[in-house]
């Protein structure tokens, strides 16, 4: 089974993204943390966002891996520990930029279509375009949202709970830029699959977005078992 989660930053992908694996028995695959992970190298490396061909060269020879539970995965670049690192505001910045280079989005995707497929039971991928690019043919397909100051607000408790120093106001304005980089660039824009459950999660509670999830889920597997008798 393949269960696709779109959306922007801060509507809950992730979180709900790993409960629902581990609900499932499922691989949790963060898109996201792979495009993060890039965008760290190329900040190590002191190369300019510009130079496309150097970025695709990085993303290409980077050793990205994801590794753990979904609930305590932890992200390796090049054999190190970059979990914590990838997750500054800087660093989110970077995986935008990188993610409108087309090279670097050609070796992600298959990068990620060659992880879920060899999953025995399958996988839940979060990102932008798993849906619309990664896997058009996914079982279900969800697209969460929440209006831009609920996923700010979001954001700052989770960066204030981690000590990252930063404000409200810069989180909200950091949101504003990258969902403008994301929804606008040529290649694979964030969009909502035609057949996307589309899930506005602004006034729900985690429990509430989760119970909607899993209903369409078990209405689903039902409705594929009836199609076998
Ligand atoms: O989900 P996130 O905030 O960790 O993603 C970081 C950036 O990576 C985001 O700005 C857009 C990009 N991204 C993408 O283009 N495609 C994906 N499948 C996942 C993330």
């Amino acid at each position: 089974m393949i269960i696709a989660i779109d959306g922007p930053s801060g509507a809950g992908k992730s979180t709900l993204g790993k409960m629902l694996a581990k609900e499932l028995n499922l691989l949790y695959l963060d898109t996201g943390a792979m495009y993060r992970g890039v965008g760290l190298a190329v900040l190590d490396a002191n190369v300019s966002f510009e130079d496309k061909a150097r970025v695709a060269e990085i993303a290409e020879n980077s050793d990205i891996k994801l590794i753990g539970e979904p609930e305590n995965l932890q992200v390796f670049l090049d054999g190190k520990d970059v979990s914590a690192r990838i997750r500054t505001n800087e660093v989110g910045q970077a995986a935008s930029i990188v993610s409108a280079i087309s090279e670097v989005r050609k070796i992600l995707v298959e990068h990620q279509r060659n992880l879920g497929k060899n999953s025995p039971n399958g996988a839940v991928l979060d990102g932008r375009d798993i849906g619309s690019v990664v896997f058009p043919n996914a079982d279900i397909k969800f697209f969460l949202t929440a209006k831009p100051e609920a996923r700010a607000r979001r954001r700052y408790e989770e960066d204030l709970e981690k000590q990252r120093a930063t404000s409200y106001e810069q989180t909200f304005a950091e949101i504003k830029e990258r969902d403008e980089r994301d929804v606008s660039r040529e290649d694979s824009p964030l969009m909502i699959a035609e057949d996307a459950v589309v899930i506005d999660t602004s006034e729900l509670d985690l429990s509430e977005v989760f119970a909607q999830m899993m209903q369409v889920i078990q209405e689903n597997s039902a409705k594929a078992t009836s199609n076998l008798t």
